[in-house]
């Protein structure tokens, strides 16, 4: 019997490969906070091509290295988490996983980030610092961000860059913005107090379901008469709960809801007119409102000069640039650039439907030049530090 050596040599991962990765990622999708498999995928493909992880005792999700480790630090962030969807593409690598779905394109996210790494591993020597790869789980809990800046990732960082693939955009364009480029995410519970009473004798109640409704019809005229045009603001309700039959008047109705701003003043200028409408509609029926809120993400705003740079990477490597692209969806990426300056890139993917939608897809072509777009803005980035 022979043995053989233990073969020390990293692979070379060619675009193919990184396809290949991204289809198997799609394949195996684990929701927010459950990606054991994805990151114990990603480190066993990071290890391949010869790639330090450093252990930062994460439960999900994964940091690595590429550097001497002196110089400045520049990150590359990735999402690696999916949705509670059950796909309906039809693909031949449609998730395997029933109720789970790859469908904001976490999986293209990911294999961009291997692929990126791979470049730089080849070129690590030119490297004048180091880039930190961060593989964060839970986006779309708005959780990841959060716990890998609690666990130190950002220690020595100078500057951030995270990407998101845009469908309506098309493949070989990127989007990118000074400022604000997606908004801040907050969440609203408003709770309307009544008094129950018998369907057919409304008069000895104070109906919530009547009160809610104009409140619901009310919100509806802050961003049409209490904020500027020239402010980007949504105000959505999206659940209505009250009652429990069908002859009865409850005494409580609650409303729940999301607002979208980019904007520190509109952010507080929409806060005060829901609290204002709630209480004044609900005062005109007697009834009481109160208003709860669940503050999600700040905007995502990007910094002047690293957008810059990203331009300048664009268009060294041929893609087109499209300025003035923003989304009203909110991203945890903002949590690291209340640390450190970050831009975050729009790619375009050429989909046909929009984020979280069953049969969201992208077109795959996006994804070697954007793994070279991401390589060589963070070596730009460095050397801009260095300079
Ligand atoms: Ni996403």
């Amino acid at each position: 019997m022979t043995s053989r050596p233990v073969d020390t040599q990293p692979d070379i991962l060619a675009a193919a490969d990184w396809i290949e990765i991204r289809r198997h990622l799609h394949r195996y999708p684990e929701l927010s906070g459950e990606e054991y498999e994805t990151t114990a995928y990603l480190k066993a493909v990071l290890e391949k091509i010869g790639v330090r992880i450093i252990d930062y005792g994460l439960k999900t999700g994964l940091v690595a290295e590429i550097g001497g480790g002196s110089g400045p630090i520049v990150a590359l962030r990735a999402d690696i988490d999916a949705l509670p969807i059950q796909e309906e593409t039809g693909l031949p690598y449609a998730s395997q996983h029933p109720g789970r779905m790859h469908a904001c394109g976490h999986d293209f996210h990911s294999a961009v980030l291997i692929g990126a790494a791979q470049t730089l591993k080849l070129r690590e020597r030119e490297l004048p610092g180091t880039i930190r790869l961060l593989f964060q789980p839970a986006e779309e809990r708005a959780k990841g961000a959060k716990q890998l800046i609690a666990a130190g990732v950002l220690n020595g960082v100078e500057a951030i860059i995270g990407q998101h693939n845009k469908p309506d955009l098309p493949v070989g364009t990127i989007g990118v913005t000074s400022g604000p480029i997606m908004a801040a995410s907050d969440g609203f519970t408003i709770t309307v107090e009544g008094r129950a009473t018998h369907a057919a004798v409304p008069e000895n109640g104070i109906d919530p379901i009547v009160t809610a409704a104009q409140i619901v019809a009310a919100l509806q005229t802050i961003p049409a008469r209490s904020i500027s045009a020239q402010e980007r603001v949504v105000v959505s309700v999206t659940q209505i709960h009250a009652g429990n039959t069908w002859n009865v008047i409850p005494d409580r109705a609650v409303l729940n809801g999301t607002i979208r701003t980019f904007d520190e003043n509109v952010h507080s200028r929409v806060h005060q007119r829901i609290a204002e409408i709630a209480a004044g509609v609900a005062a005109a029926h007697g009834a009481t409102a109160t208003v709860r809120w669940s503050g999600g993400p700040p905007p995502v705003v990007n910094d002047a000069r690293l957008t810059r740079l990203a331009e300048q990477s664009a268009e060294a490597l041929g893609l087109t640039v499209i300025g003035g692209i923003t989304s009203p969806a909110s991203e945890d990426f903002s949590f690291y650039q209340q640390q450190v300056p970050g831009v975050f890139l729009f790619v375009g993917t050429s989909g046909s439907q929009e984020w979280h939608h069953p049969s969201f897809d992208l077109d795959e072509a996006a994804l070697p030049d954007t793994a070279a777009l991401l390589a060589d803005l963070a070596q730009r980035t460095l050397q801009g530090i260095q300079s």
